[in-house]
């Protein structure tokens, strides 16, 4: 295919052979148009343009246009999808009971993982992953319930009302008011808080075949509906290997913090070094940035902007990443194995400041890596190569052999 790709799959067919490569280290499973990384460069284009622009010079939803279209949208396009998308807000009113069925303190992941399986089960007219109709409209169902029900996890869990969306409102504006919004007092979005989700949301919106892309599309190979895997995409994200890595870097921070904060930092670094300890620097390392994290960059332009604006650029867990920050930088353990904070690292503390609750922090990267699911989904059913996906295995158990003759059920 290039000069340091081969295609694997002639090799089989002519002799059989196949690869061993656990954790798909150079397995390519895909060819895909739509998010290129250069890990060595830093560098992260959505549809071939930067994510610094997009993140500067278009919205969310733009940004959604651009990974499911291939371009950003047009002025009329762009009022188009917006009303399109602000016309599928609400969701199915019998949602609420199949919310009440979980108990307040369960996490909203395990809620949001039912949740989007089971829009499946109201929307019969957009399960059929085979048909592109049915896949367009799930698209924009998915893209706009997902803020609905983040909210209605966290309003459940808070024991709050609902709050209804609100059309007029900017994406990032009416998931604030739904999640912090009462039905007592009118909400008033501060434009810096929205500005600040939105371009989370852009951040996270899509990143090629990470682990739940990859299980996204494996999912949908199957055949089965594009809310179930969308669902599977939400479980796999959870993990703190993955999305749950903002929360696991806060719950860090917090630690430390209850620990003696700042003065402790060193103790702790040291403690991550050693490889006997298990313990990770949290929001640092990327499979596959080994220079620097550019969302990272973007993120700590964000954090600042939010801490001033809610006057906490005083708070001791920002003083305490920073900290971390500057060792780790100047740390050979670090330098050496090229660990540089990954978007994960500034975000937390970003969501934190917003009032958003630490356990909610991976439904937040769920609602906004949607629409690259989505979009790598599509990618992969269009592809005329496209087969079901089935990793083969290197069989490490027993040879044949017979149960015993006098065992008996
Ligand atoms: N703290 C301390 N050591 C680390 C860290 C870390 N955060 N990350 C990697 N290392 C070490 C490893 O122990 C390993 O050391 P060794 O060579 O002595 O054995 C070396 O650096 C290479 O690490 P790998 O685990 O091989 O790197 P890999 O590419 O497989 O893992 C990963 C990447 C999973 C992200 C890892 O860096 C990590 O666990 N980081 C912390 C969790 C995190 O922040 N995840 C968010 C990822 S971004 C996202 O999902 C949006």
């Amino acid at each position: 295919i290039g000069p340091d790709v081969i295609d694997i799959r002639k090799l089989y067919a002519q002799t059989g052979m196949f690869t061993y490569d656990p954790g798909f280290l150079s397995t390519a499973s895909c060819q895909s148009a739509i998010t290129y990384i250069d890990g060595d460069k830093g560098e992260l284009l959505y549809r071939g343009y930067p994510i610094e622009q997009l993140a500067t010079q278009a919205d969310y939803l733009d940004t959604c246009f651009l990974l499911l279209n291939g371009e950003l949208p047009n002025e009329t396009e762009r009022g188009d999808f917006h009303k399109l998308v602000t016309n599928h807000t609400m969701v199915n009113e019998q949602m609420q009971f199949f919310l009440r069925g979980f108990r307040r303190d369960a996490h909203p992941m395990a809620v949001l993982t039912g949740l989007v399986g089971a829009l499946s089960a109201f929307y019969h007219d957009s399960t059929d992953i085979n048909n592109p109709k049915h896949r367009e409209i799930a698209a924009i169902r998915l893209i706009a319930k997902m803020p609905t029900l983040v909210a209605m996890a966290y309003k459940y869990g808070v024991g709050q009302p609902y709050m209804y969306p609100q059309n007029n409102l900017s994406y990032a504006g009416n998931f604030l008011r739904m999640m912090f919004g009462t039905p007592c007092e009118e909400y008033k979005v501060s434009p810096v808080l929205e500005r600040a989700l939105d371009r989370i949301f852009i951040l996270h919106a899509d990143h090629e075949q990470n682990a739940s892309t990859s299980t996204v599309r494996l999912c949908g190979s199957s055949g089965t509906n594009p809310f179930a895997a969308i669902a599977a995409g939400v479980a796999c994200l959870w993990g703190p290997a993955h999305g749950g890595a903002n929360e696991a870097c806060l719950n860090m921070l917090e630690d430390i913090q209850r620990q003696g904060g700042v003065a402790k930092v060193g103790e702790f670094m040291e403690k991550v070094k050693d490889k006997n300890s298990g313990v990770k620097l949290m929001g640092f390392g990327h499979r596959v940035y080994k220079n620097y994290d550019p969302r990272a960059k973007l993120m700590q332009e964000t954090c600042n902007e939010v801490l001033a604006e809610l006057g906490l650029e005083n708070d001791p867990l920002f003083k305490l990443a920073k900290e971390l920050e500057k060792i780790a930088l100047e740390d050979d353990y670090f330098v050496q194995r090229k660990l540089y904070p990954n978007v994960d690292f500034y975000s937390g503390i970003v969501q934190r400041a917003i009032g958003i609750p630490v356990s909610l922090f991976t439904g937040i990267f769920a609602l906004a890596r949607t629409v690259g699911w989505i979009a790598q989904l599509n990618e992969m059913l269009a592809d005329p190569e496209y087969k079901i996906g089935r990793p083969r295995q290197l069989f490490t158990g027993s040879a044949r052999r017979d149960v015993p003759a006098g065992f008996k059920k």
